[in-house]
């Protein structure tokens, strides 16, 4: 499929790479494709970034028939662009189709939309130390109606949006609530799906971490609320007694595409990493017995956060002295220069 290109007459004025936040900005263009019933995915299209028009009744407004992605474009020291592992995002997104009953996308025409979108808004490239362009691609259910079933006509879109730091503390460790109450996703829901119903019940939780003092919340599994799931929009590594530990995804975690690097990274500098179930008492156990050396989350949108202190049910306990511990610093390191191209690709990761 050809992708038609229009391009704006009326170019935004970008902003200051210094002050970019994260989210905040969008640039000039979008891609659009449409999928109607029996016709397949459809007509895409490169067109002015401009609001969408939608039919009020627009299933996804109602029901939340939506998936979403987020990965980023990085502009190196030798002004090449490169992206990191989008063929991993697309693949995710079939996943998540599967799963809310979404027609799956060619892998490689998804890559091809999104590399065709980033060259056309190539200036909006920020290369700020720590920013990079940050690509949403979603697809929404559009049929006008009302019933609850599977939409026959959907759209999907890119955006792109400029970043910089996803949390305001960096790379700088953040404190994180154990949420006992509140859930984020069952075995059988939703949870490994990046899907929009996950983001939205998390935030109650996440807006009562926050006004704590917290800056996100630990998740625990939805049934016995024992095992540790997330963090916040994260995924959650430990160093405990010298071994790195990462809940195995059982259906209710998002397979991150960092978590995925992260582990393969450290699998090849000869640091095993165990997947498999670890609870709060466990995490507890270990802190109490001078064991827990590391903790920190993984992300596209933050890359690595360590986690400086966490609190359950009021018993607060400080890792690593409330400071990034080597493993967190190394792998964060080697990601984002592998990403910002200023360190070697040893895996063949990015794609220019
Ligand atoms: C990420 O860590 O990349 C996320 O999932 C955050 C995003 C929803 C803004």
């Amino acid at each position: 499929m050809n992708i038609s290109i229009t391009k704006t007459t009326n170019p935004k004025q970008k902003p200051d790479q210094n002050d970019l936040g994260f989210g905040q900005y969008f640039t000039d263009h979008m891609f659009i494709m449409d999928y109607t019933e029996g016709k397949g995915w459809h007509d895409p299209r490169i067109v002015p970034y401009a609001p969408l028009e939608l039919d009020p009744s627009c299933m996804v407004l109602h029901y939340g028939q939506a998936i979403f992605e987020g990965l980023k474009a990085y502009k190196t020291s030798k002004g090449e662009i490169l992206l990191f592992r989008p063929e991993k995002n697309m693949e995710r997104v079939n996943s998540s189709n599967d799963r809310l009953v979404i027609p799956r996308i060619d892998v490689d025409f998804g890559v091809k939309a999104i590399k065709e979108l980033v060259k056309v808004d190539v200036d909006w490239i920020p290369d700020a130390p720590g920013t990079s362009l940050y690509i949403r691609p979603f697809i929404i259910a559009t049929d006008p109606y009302l019933g609850v079933r599977p939409s026959n006509t959907y759209k999907f879109i890119i955006i792109l949006s400029p970043v910089g730091a996803y949390y305001k503390e960096g790379i700088n460790p953040v404190k994180i609530y154990v949420e006992s109450n509140y859930v984020r996703a069952v075995k059988g829901g939703l949870g490994y799906a990046k899907t929009v119903a996950n983001y939205a019940s998390s935030l109650k939780a996440q807006v009562e971490a926050k006004h704590s003092g917290y800056t996100q919340v630990l998740w625990l599994d939805g049934i016995e609320k024992k095992y540790i799931e997330e963090v916040g929009t994260m995924n959650v590594f430990f160093k405990i007694d010298g071994e790195i530990i990462t809940p195995s995804l059982e259906g209710s975690i998002l397979p991150g595409i960092t978590r995925m690097s992260t582990i393969e990274l450290l699998k090849k500098s000869g640091i095993p990493v165990t997947e498999r179930r670890i609870s709060i008492e466990e995490l507890y156990a270990a802190h109490a017995a001078g064991k827990l050396d590391e903790a920190f989350g993984t992300g596209t949108a933050a890359v690595i956060s360590p986690i400086g202190e966490f609190n359950w049910n009021e018993n607060s306990i400080t890792v690593n002295e409330g400071k990034i511990g080597p493993v967190a610093s190394k792998v964060y390191e080697t990601i984002t220069g592998i990403q910002s191209g200023d360190m070697e690709d040893a895996f063949g990761w990015t794609q220019k």
